[in-house]
């Protein structure tokens, strides 16, 4: 098992990654909490392939478990369903002492994390991630956070867990094309802060999306390496946090005009890490080579690399400088200098945005 500790002082926590794990979460809950009843919250997919391991787990560790069964998909992550989950926490007397576990993936782990961080002023709250997504990126770093219908994760929190606890064998049920998804994130860390990774990367996708165990234990613990130092330097995303959105100021308007319905967060992402690595290229900021290393990669993870053409670039650069990281409105976007480092660049032209965006280049 590898074990990535994440340093933030008093809310220091460790991220527990292995394969089979998930049947220890109990004990390892019971460290990191007093309380006599756990809330676990996941959703009707996820409840039914893992619940029982994990409330059989809480259950020999001494917790009476309460099952917080949310329905699966973008649109429960919301309001309503963070007062449903109020209100049996409320029924259940759950109190300050009782943890709140997130059994799922980045849907289930931010609404959870919200009901932990707002339920009695905060309660303790562990993470048990079961897509790569979130076992790489929306499980550790502490964003909480629900939908509201002017915008995705407009009321959240940062709200640090207790306790990740990240189980390979999870994977073997996700639909392939999720963890697809998920390696576009992986990518990602390679790309803003580690070239070896990215190389690693190169030379072991097939072995990843054939969910090698080994393999993919080391990338998601490379990864959770990267995104806590990240997180440690700037927790709450004052400056070098917003290196973590590399691919993201493109990836979010795809997502946002194909309605969240047409994309999964990754390929979008996938879509914006292409074009951020053209517009690289025209700036003259990394060589054709390492624009061709980034876009094979996407596309060797059977990631989208280009532009949807029914997405109008108007409403590209329009949906870009509504977006809630977008500085006064202004172009700003994550750039490789090099694989394994990238620079934050304002008022990019929208000239050169829209070159990049409906390039043809491989
Ligand atoms: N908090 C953060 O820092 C952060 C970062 C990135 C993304 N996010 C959020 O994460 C969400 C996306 O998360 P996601 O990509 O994990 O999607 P998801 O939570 O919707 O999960 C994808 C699908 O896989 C199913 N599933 C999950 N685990 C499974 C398993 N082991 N076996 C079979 N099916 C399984 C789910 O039921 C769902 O249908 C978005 O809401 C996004 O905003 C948050």
């Amino acid at each position: 098992m590898n074990t990535v500790r994440v340093n933030l002082g008093s809310r220091s926590y460790d991220i527990y990654i292995g394969s089979g794990i998930l049947s220890r979460l109990g004990s390892w809950v019971r460290e990191v909490s007093s309380g006599d009843k756990a809330l676990v919250i996941s959703n009707s997919t996820v409840f039914a392939l893992y619940g029982e391991t994990v409330s059989r787990s809480l259950a020999a560790a001494g917790f009476e478990v309460v099952d917080g069964e949310m329905g699966d998909g973008e649109e429960y992550k919301s309001l309503a369903t963070l007062e449903m989950l109020y209100n049996l926490a409320f029924k259940h007397k759950i109190d300050r002492q009782c943890p709140v576990i997130a059994l799922g993936g980045g849907v289930v782990g931010d609404t959870a994390g919200l009901v932990a961080a707002t339920y009695l002023r905060g309660v303790p709250f562990v993470q048990a991630p079961t897509t790569v997504m979130a076992q790489v990126d929306s499980s550790v770093g502490g964003k909480v956070a629900v939908n509201h219908p002017g915008g995705k994760n407009i009321i959240g929190a940062f709200y640090q867990p207790r306790l990740v606890v990240a189980d390979m064998t999870t994977l073997k049920t996700l639909p392939l094309r999720e963890i697809k998804a998920g390696l576009a994130e992986l990518i990602k860390y390679g790309v803003i802060s580690d070239a070896g990774f990215f190389k690693w990367l190169e030379e072991n996708a097939g072995k990843l999306l054939s969910l090698d165990g080994t393999a993919l234990a080391h990338a998601v613990a490379v990864s959770c390496r990267i995104k806590a130092r990240i997180v440690e330097a700037d927790e709450t995303e004052q400056g070098l946090r917003a290196i973590l959105n590399f691919g993201h100021t493109v990836g979010h308007a795809v997502e946002s005009l194909s309605g969240y319905k047409v994309f999964l967060h990754g390929e979008a992402v996938a879509v914006g890490m292409a074009a951020a690595a053209r517009l690289a290229e025209a700036m003259g900021l990394i060589p054709s080579e390492q624009r061709r290393r980034i876009v094979s990669l996407l596309s060797q993870a059977g990631l989208p690399v280009k532009m949807p053409s029914s997405i109008d670039l108007a409403d590209v650069i329009a949906a870009m400088r509504q977006d809630k990281k977008a500085l006064a409105g202004r172009l700003t976007f994550v750039l490789p200098v090099e694989i394994g480092a990238v620079k934050i660049f304002n008022d990019i032209s929208e000239n050169m945005v829209r070159d990049a965006l409906f390039s043809q280049k491989y």
